[in-house]
This record gives structure tokens, sequence and C-alpha cells, in this order.
């Protein structure tokens, strides 16, 4: 049996939702992949735990715990380029790092742990949507996987990296990337206004805390532009158009005043969806993505096309032209999102190290 050691960056509800993954999967993952994960070190924003021999699961199930009360994982936590250089003197070698923070300036960690020839996982968007000159490498890397950052557990990226390594030729993608739009978008076909259709969203949960996250469009820019790059175009964030769902003049009042005001907006969405469905068509939140670049807003698709039923994404390729490929089912979700990273982490584990021959 093979041990692996993990570090996991982030336990938010991914992070916690990885953890009771692995807890569970220890039977399945020793008996398909002879192999274990001992996860010797988990960080969040300010604290940490660390123990080289691996946190038994007592102690993974304590942080979960303690994270959903909101309370620390343990003691201050060193930079984390620091926690890497603790590994090998604590005689820890191929190990895996997981990153399922949405921070901003995890690359130098990143690139550490590549260099020191590390296994890495990313929930994170934002190291593979930073300027292509610094992203590049990670898209060509064979120890960083990714599958996660798009369709939750959907295996979008997976098929993508399938289509390019054998050959084909990707001509356009194009796709439904965000649950919580798509959520307000069936509420609009249902004849509810925008304001109520968001508000019912945060109520249950599917926004961000401020929903302007959502609507602004920058997680979906970020999505299409993972699988524009990934489809074999250098394109930079500047070259994805993004219409944002609220007026910049909306930012700086709180969310409770946002979403007072959110009916501001009512009339003109009402206008769109009429305008829409008098030529067949309901409003969807598209992405999509080509060689010259990619846009991200409301579009009228017909009712009758797959992208109208919310969930799929379509590549259009050489193989696939006439008849597009198509994803589609349930991809959003933190038990979804976590099982992608698990995915990757024993994808990894069997296909990078050759665990089965070892
Ligand atoms: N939620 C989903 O359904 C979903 C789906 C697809 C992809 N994703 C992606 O998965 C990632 C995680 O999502 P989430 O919903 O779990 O987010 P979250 O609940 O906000 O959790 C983020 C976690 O990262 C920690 N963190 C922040 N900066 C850090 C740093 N520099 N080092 C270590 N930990 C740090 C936070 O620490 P504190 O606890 O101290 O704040 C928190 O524990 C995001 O990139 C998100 O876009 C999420």
């Amino acid at each position: 049996m093979k041990h692996i050691p993990v570090i996991l960056f982030g336990a938010g509800g991914v992070g916690r939702a990885l953890l009771r993954q692995i807890i569970d999967t220890r039977d399945l993952v020793a008996s398909r992949n002879r192999c274990r994960f001992d996860v010797v070190c988990v960080l969040d924003s300010r604290s940490w735990l660390w123990q080289p021999a691996g946190l038994g699961d007592d102690q993974l199930l304590q942080i979960i715990y303690a994270k959903e009360a909101g309370q620390r994982i343990g003691g201050r936590r060193p930079d984390g380029l620091q926690v890497l250089d603790q590994l090998p003197e604590a005689g820890l070698e191929r190990c895996l790092v997981a990153d399922v923070t949405a921070a901003v300036g995890m690359e130098p960690v990143i690139n550490k742990a590549l260099e020191a020839g590390y296994g890495v996982v990313l929930a994170n968007k934002k190291p593979l949507t930073g300027p292509w000159e610094d992203a590049k490498h990670y898209f060509a890397h064979p120890s960083l996987r990714y599958e996660s950052t798009v369709g939750g557990g959907q295996p979008v990226i997976s098929t993508l990296r399938y289509l390019r390594d054998t050959g084909d030729q990707i001509f356009g993608i194009e796709g439904q990337l965000s649950g919580t739009l798509g959520y307000i978008c069936s509420q609009l076909d249902r004849g509810i206004d925008f304001s109520q259709a968001l508000a019912d969203a945060k109520a249950l949960g599917y926004t961000e805390p401020d929903p302007r996250e959502d609507l602004g469009g920058q997680d979906v820019k970020r999505k299409i532009l993972i699988l524009g790059r990934m489809a074999g175009w250098p394109l930079e964030d500047e070259e994805i158009e993004v219409e944002s769902l609220y007026h910049p003049s909306l930012s700086h009042l709180s969310v409770d005043e946002f979403m007072q005001a959110a009916v501001a907006m009512d009339p003109s969405i009402r206008d769109r969806v009429r305008v829409a469905n008098a030529d067949g068509k309901v409003l969807r939140y598209l992405a999509a993505v080509n060689e010259q670049g990619g846009s991200v807003g409301l579009k009228g698709v017909r009712q009758g096309n797959p992208l109208a039923d919310l969930k799929y994404i379509s590549f259009r390729t050489r193989r696939y032209e006439d008849e597009p490929l198509m994803i589609g089912g349930k991809g959003a979700g933190v038990a979804m999102t976590a099982g992608g990273v698990l995915g990757d982490m024993i994808g990894l584990a069997r296909e990078v190290w050759k665990l089965l021959q070892l």
C-alpha cells in the first residue's frame, strides 16, 4: 500500500466535503488503487494543523466540526512556502497539494510543489486564469489537475483533455456554467421577476453571501477562459466579454440595500424575457469561447435547444462539427466538487505515479 501525504489548503465547503470523502472512501481507494491518502496538513486562511505521520480520521472530523462551528483549525499557520519546506525535513516525498481555496496569490506555492515533483490538484480557478505567460505551464503540466474548476464533478476538463490528446480540433465551446444563474433563469421562465428570483436563490443558499459575486459573471468568465485555454487558445482575461447582471452604480451598496435595489432591474429583464419568448426563445446566462475570444451574458436560446435545458456544455469540434458533443448533469455543489478533486488525486496517483506497478 502506497501512502501519499496530502497537504490541503482550504477548509471551506469543498475542503470539508473532501475530508469527509477521503475518510469515507479509505477502503475503496485502498482496494481499487492500493493507496492511502495521509492528510498531513490542513490550512485555512489563518490557522493549521500539521502532523507528519498523517492526521487521524478523528482529527480530520474535529477539523470539519470546528470549521462548521466557525472556529479555527489549530494554531497560527506559517506561510505556504514554509509549509512546503517542512515536508522534506519531515521525510515526506511524493506529496499531493490540493488548493481548494478561492485565494489569489497561490502560484508560488503551486510552482514550488510542482518543482518538488509533487502532484497538485486545484478547485481554485484563479491560478489558471492569471496572465497567460504565468499560467501557461499549468495547462501543460502532467502533475497538475483541475477537473472541478469547471462543471463541478462533471467530466468537462477530462473530456476536453481527451479530445485534444487524440488530435481532435476544437472550434467552439458553449455552456451554462453557473448553477446560481441557471436557477435564476429557470425562475424567469416561470414568469417570476428577477429580484424575486434572486431573493429566492439567496434564501435557498444558492448564491454567494454577496450575490453580486454571482451576478457579476467573473466566476463564469474564469471557467470559460480555462476551457478556451485548454482548447489551445492563449486567451487573456480581457478577451472574454462579460455582461454583468447589475449596474456598477450598485457596487457600493450593502448586501441588503442591493437586494432591495434589484427591483429596479425587473422591468428591463422582463422586457428581455418577453422579446426572447416572442421569438420562441428563453433567456440563458451563456458562456461561449472560440479562437477569437469569448463572451458571457444573457442570450436568447431557442426552446428545445439542449442549451435551453440549463445543464449542458457543448463542444463543437472537427469530429463533432455537425452534432456537438454535449456533457450534462448536475454539476454544482460542494460534494460534486470535492468528488472531482478526489478523482484528480486518484488520477494522479494512478496515472502519473503508476502506483499500481509499485
Ligand atoms: N462551492 C462549490 O460548489 C464550488 C464548485 C466549484 C468550484 N468551487 C471552487 O472551490 C473553491 C472552494 O470553494 P468553497 O465553496 O469551499 O469556498 P469557501 O467555503 O469560501 O472556503 C474557502 C476556504 O479557503 C480558505 N482559505 C482562504 N485563503 C487561504 C489561503 N491563502 N490558504 C489556505 N486556505 C485559505 C478559507 O479559510 P477561512 O475558513 O479561514 O476563511 C476557507 O476555509 C473555490 O475556488 C470555488 O470557486 C466551489
